[in-house]
Parts: C-alpha cells; sequence; structure tokens
C-alpha cells in the first residue's frame, strides 16, 4: 500500500451521510473527509450548522457539500442524490444515520399514529436513500452501505419503545439487504452505539447521563467521533469482507444485566 493510500484511503469516494450536521452524522463526515472521501453532508433544517461541518472539513483541505433534503421524502432524496452523480459521480459509500425525534412513552399508551411514525420515518428514510443509492452503485459494481441503530434495538429501556421497535426492523432490513446486495459488491453493515452525548440524548436528565457513564465497563461518555471511526472503517476496504456485521460501541456495557 502506498503511503497516499495509507493516509487517504477514501481518496476518490463519494460518500453521503444522512444528517450530517450535527452529532454522530456531523462527526462521521469530518472523519470520512478526514480519509479523502469527498462528502454530501445532508440536514433537514440547521443550514448553519451543516455550513460550519463543511467548513471545517474545508479547512483541513478535504472536500464536500451540503445539501438539504428531509430524507423521509422519495422526491427530495432522488433530487439529493441526482445533483451528486451530476456534480460528482455516483455515491460510493452510504451512510443511512439522521436520527428522527419521536413520541416517548409505554408502549401499549402511545397512539398507533405516534408508533407508527416512528417507524415510517426510520423506514421509508432507508428505503428512499438506497434505492436513489442503488443504480449508480450497481454501475459502479462497487458501493458500501453502512446504517446506524442503537443499541435499544436488542437491550430495551421502558418508553423508549417506538424507536426500538423502529431500529429493529431497520437492522433486519439490513441484514436482508446484506444477503441481497452481497452478491453485487455492496455490503451492509450496522453500526450500533449504545448512549451517546448528542442534541438528540440531552432529553435524557443529567443524572442519568452520569449513571450511564458510571455503569460502564469503559467509565467514560460516548461521543460522536467515538462512533465516527468504526464508520471510516466499515467505509473502507480494510472491511471489505464484512457484510451483515454489527459493530456495537458501547464502551462495554453490552456485557452487562
Ligand atoms: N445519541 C445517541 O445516544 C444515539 C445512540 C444510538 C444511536 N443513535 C443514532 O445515531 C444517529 C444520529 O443520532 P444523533 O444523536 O447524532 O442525532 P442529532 O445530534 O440529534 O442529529 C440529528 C441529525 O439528523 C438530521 N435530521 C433530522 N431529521 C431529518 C430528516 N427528515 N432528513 C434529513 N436529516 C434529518 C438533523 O438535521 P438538522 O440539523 O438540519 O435538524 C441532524 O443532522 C441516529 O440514527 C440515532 O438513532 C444515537
Amino acid at each position: 500500500m502506498t503511503e497516499q493510500a495509507r493516509r487517504a484511503p477514501l481518496q476518490g469516494k463519494i460518500a453521503l451521510v444522512t444528517g450530517a450536521s450535527r452529532g454522530i452524522g456531523a462527526a462521521a463526515a469530518k472523519r470520512l473527509a478526514q480519509s479523502g472521501a469527498a462528502v454530501v453532508i445532508n440536514y433537514h433544517q440547521n443550514q448553519e450548522a451543516a455550513q460550519k461541518v463543511l467548513e471545517n472539513i474545508e479547512a483541513a483541505g478535504g472536500r464536500g457539500m451540503i445539501f438539504q433534503a428531509d430524507v423521509t421524502r422519495k422526491d427530495q432524496v432522488e433530487a439529493m442524490v441526482a445533483t451528486v452523480q451530476e456534480k460528482w459521480t455516483a455515491v460510493d459509500v452510504l451512510v443511512n444515520n439522521a436520527y428522527f425525534p419521536f413520541k416517548v412513552g409505554q408502549l401499549h399508551e402511545l397512539s398507533w399514529e405516534s408508533f407508527h411514525q416512528a417507524v415510517e420515518h426510520e423506514l421509508s428514510a432507508f428505503h428512499n436513500c438506497v434505492q436513489a443509492c442503488l443504480p449508480g452503485m450497481v454501475a459502479k459494481k462497487a458501493g458500501k452501505i453502512i446504517v446506524i441503530s442503537t443499541r435499544l434495538a436488542q437491550q430495551p429501556l421502558p418508553r423508549m419503545g417506538a424507536y426500538a421497535a423502529a431500529k429493529s426492523a431497520l437492522e433486519s432490513m439490513a441484514n436482508t439487504m446484506a444477503i441481497e446486495l452481497g452478491p453485487l459488491g455492496i455490503p451492509v453493515n450496522v453500526v450500533t452505539p449504545a448512549f451517546t452525548l448528542t442534541d438528540a440524548s440531552m432529553i435524557m436528565p443529567e443524572a442519568f447521563r452520569e449513571r450511564v457513564r458510571e455503569t460502564r465497563p469503559l467509565k467514560k461518555h460516548l461521543y460522536p467521533e467515538d462512533v465516527a471511526g468504526a464508520i471510516a472503517f466499515l467505509a473502507g476496504d480494510e472491511s471489505s469482507m464484512l457484510t451483515g456485521s454489527h459493530i456495537l460501541i458501547t464502551g462495554g456495557s453490552h456485557l452487562q444485566l
């Protein structure tokens, strides 16, 4: 491997990160750009934050563009992916990351509409992004699909059931796609973070956050940057024989009762 390939293993690749204006998506976009990818920073409402991520990437010598699209809307995702293809080339790496706020509450108390909305957002976003990116990946005979799930999909917490069910179904879609797209040379893998300090997790009180940190074997908070490295690994060639794999990022908490 040349020194250039070692320093920038994603050189020449196009990575689309959904929900990249903040949190894990922003950290992933920066990390992928550091590895040489040209990054599409998708956002929903927060243009200023997306612009800051882009400026950060460009200041470090990387390449990117911001793109507003509600990923639950098929037409908007198609327009985004078509624009990327026109300006650059087809997307090589799709990071399905956007976070959709959901109704917190016990499952038996939630209205069907609230429950359905959580599932609808999570699954339609993934389906839209895969359908839009896949023709380009197939034409290139290469591609990587990375899905961000949550530890709650396997390790439930009361009142988070709508989110957990949506993410469990998302993981199931990823597993099926790993089998279906493997023969096309497109791996599909899942990154499963535990509770990570971002805007989304700030709905939990400080005492909860501290308790999570204290009960983790590694005794540390999880930050978006701790998740971004695994995403970069899955985007690159060193993970070429991984598909249908789930990488847990928990600081060890998955080992505990
Ligand atoms: N934080 C945790 O504890 C944790 C733990 C496990 C897994 N996760 C997963 O990690 C992923 C990222 O979560 P996070 O905590 O980093 O979230 P976050 O900091 O709240 O950021 C959410 C991101 O999603 C974008 N977004 C929201 N709705 C969108 C839509 N309809 N279309 C496109 N983008 C949209 C937001 O864009 P705007 O800025 O424009 O609103 C923002 O960039 C999610 O899949 C989440 O389930 C999080």
